[in-house]
């Protein structure tokens, strides 16, 4: 387990996923019976971007970095808006004080009563999660792999929330194990929202976890990719959501373009993909 996310924490696959997060946890806060959030692949919870591993990379500038151009009153803007107070205060060059990851972004969005599950397996950032989270008593952190924790802890009592389920893809068999973790939570917790991040450097891969979802007997899901260049590395992201909130797609479908567009490495290179089924 060599993969540390403080390296890329920031980038444009990070404000793809956390925007979009924000957006599935606002639209759970609408109404008021309890969730929980189960991150099964956390982290640390929040990166500090001028420590040595973010600034080798500098990948954050690529990421948030670019936001702070974006008009504020546009609908992105106003659609991001949520997610950049949580981010909150940047220095002169666009480097958030704090970057939130998923824990802390679902830990300043859920009401009291709701419930947190985050599991972390690499025990440097398990150790980091855990000093942070410690004291809010809706959160159990837990040194716990990842994919055991999916098909251990649905369905919640609640029976409401979401499962994020965003591993590091370092093993070569990460889709596949992926698409074989969700089907098996899927056919004990049907009901609930799942929101599967992928890298996109395969396109068949990708394809093929769109197609193992749509054999899963979900009734509604939507595949959404953001390209911020067609060059090789990472250059394109994505996220399945299954169950997903009925407005979800709506503000993807503002949301996404304009991120295309903010975030492209070169003029016109940006695009975004929007597919669904049911709904
Ligand atoms: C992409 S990062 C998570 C980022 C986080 N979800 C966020 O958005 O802020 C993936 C994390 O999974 C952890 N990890 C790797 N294998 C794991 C496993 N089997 N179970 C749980 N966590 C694992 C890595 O240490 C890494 O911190």
């Amino acid at each position: 387990m060599n993969y540390r996310h403080a390296f890329h924490a920031g980038n444009f696959a990070d404000v793809f996923k956390h925007a979009l997060l924000t957006r599935i946890l606002l639209y759970l806060n609408r109404k008021d019976a309890h969730y929980r959030v189960i991150d099964t692949h956390a982290g640390e919870g929040a990166y500090d971007l001028s420590r040595d591993e973010a600034a080798r990379t500098g990948e954050w500038r690529e990421g948030i970095g670019r936001l702070a151009t974006l008009p504020r009153n546009s609908d992105a803007g106003r659609l991001l808006r949520p997610w950049l107070d949580i981010v909150g205060a940047c220095d002169g060059e666009g480097r958030p004080l704090l970057y939130p990851g998923s824990p802390l972004i679902a830990q300043k969005l859920a009401r009291k009563g709701d419930r947190l599950v985050f599991c972390e397996k690499h025990p440097d950032a398990f150790a980091a999660l855990k000093a942070r989270v410690a004291r809010d008593r809706r959160v159990k952190a837990l040194d716990l792999d990842g994919w055991t924790a999916l098909g251990a802890f649905v369905p919640p009592p609640e029976r409401r929330g979401l499962v994020l389920v965003d591993p590091p893809f370092e093993a070569k068999d990460e889709f596949s194990t992926m698409a074989r973790s969700f089907a098996a939570a899927f056919a004990k917790w049907s009901t609930g929202i799942y929101a599967l991040w992928y890298p996109v450097k395969d396109t068949a891969a990708a394809q093929d976890l769109w197609t193992a979802v749509g054999a899963s007997r979900a009734k509604s899901a939507l595949r959404l990719e953001l390209a911020v260049a067609a060059t090789a590395g990472l250059t394109r992201t994505g996220l399945i959501v299954v169950n997903p909130p009925f407005v979800l797609e709506g503000e993807a479908r503002t949301l996404l373009p304009a991120l295309a567009h903010l975030l492209e490495r070169t003029p016109g290179a940006g695009a975004a993909l929007i597919d669904s089924f049911g709904g």
